[in-house]
């Protein structure tokens, strides 16, 4: 065990890319004084179904449904307060969705959490993809802006929606901040300290370069989850971050 620095773990999002159910309370119950939030992705949830959102709400652990929601601006309303109700206090949507869809999420999303006494949501953008690069957008989606280009404009469409955020790349940060403003969040994956397994990711960068370029919340996987001693991993980057605040 280690010290809680509050500040650094509301930073941290674990993300639970495990196959099955005991896994991840195995993680959740080992991590959960260290992490902010635990996200439960589409491939875990397609897997388990919601049983591990009940565990996480009866040992009081936050958790985001990485669940990227895009249809007619009614139904993910509908599935929005349904998120409300299962206990997530964070979800996400695509912004290609456009502006109505993104208000009509929120508005229900929040008057659900009014209802239920619960805390005001996170609601996040989903902007481009990382695996969509420039050729993709302007070759396959005919998309005349650069992948960062499109990024802000569609990050300043959720901001004007009534969004919290946005989830983006660490190299995309920044310039989110400088347009949306400081209080509009920044969600980044593809977090690596220099010490942990590269693995699949590509464009990606290490806690301490994430927290200086404004990300608020870093999404934390492998490099926590693939450890042999995950409590001494969390401990190594909680000292990475502690140094540059
Ligand atoms: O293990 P790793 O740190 O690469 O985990 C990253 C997590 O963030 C995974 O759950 C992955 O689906 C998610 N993610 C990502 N890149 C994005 C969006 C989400 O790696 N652009």
């Amino acid at each position: 065990m280690f010290k809680i620095n509050p500040k650094i773990k509301e930073k941290i999002v674990l993300a639970l890319d495990v196959d099955t159910v005991e896994e991840a309370k195995k993680l959740i119950t080992e991590l959960k004084d260290y992490v902010g939030v635990f996200k439960v992705g589409l491939q875990f949830y397609t897997a388990n179904g919601g049983e591990v959102f009940e565990f996480m709400k009866e040992i009081g652990a936050e958790f985001f449904f990485d669940v990227k929601l895009m249809d007619i601006p009614n139904t993910v309303k509908k599935a929005s307060e349904n998120i409300i109700k299962s206990g997530a206090t964070f979800y996400n949507l695509h912004a290609l969705g456009g502006s109505e869809m993104m208000r009509q999420s929120a508005l229900g999303a929040r008057e659900m959490a009014q209802k239920l006494g619960v805390k005001e949501p996170t609601i996040l953008a989903v902007t481009v993809l990382t695996s969509i690069s420039d050729e993709i957008l302007s070759e396959e989606l005919k998309i005349n802006q650069t992948a960062l280009q499109y990024v802000e404009t569609l990050a300043k469409l959720a901001k004007e929606s009534g969004l919290t955020g946005v989830v983006a790349s660490v190299f995309e940060a920044r310039r989110i901040k400088e347009v949306c403003g400081a209080d509009f969040k920044v969600l980044c994956p593809g977090i690596r300290p220099e010490w942990s397994v590269k693995g699949d990711q590509k464009r990606l960068a290490t806690p301490a370069f994430a927290v200086k370029e404004g990300a608020d919340y870093l999404v934390i996987g492998r490099a926590v989850t693939a450890a042999e001693n995950k409590l001494e991993a969390m401990q190594k980057i909680y000292e990475e971050i502690e140094s540059v605040l």
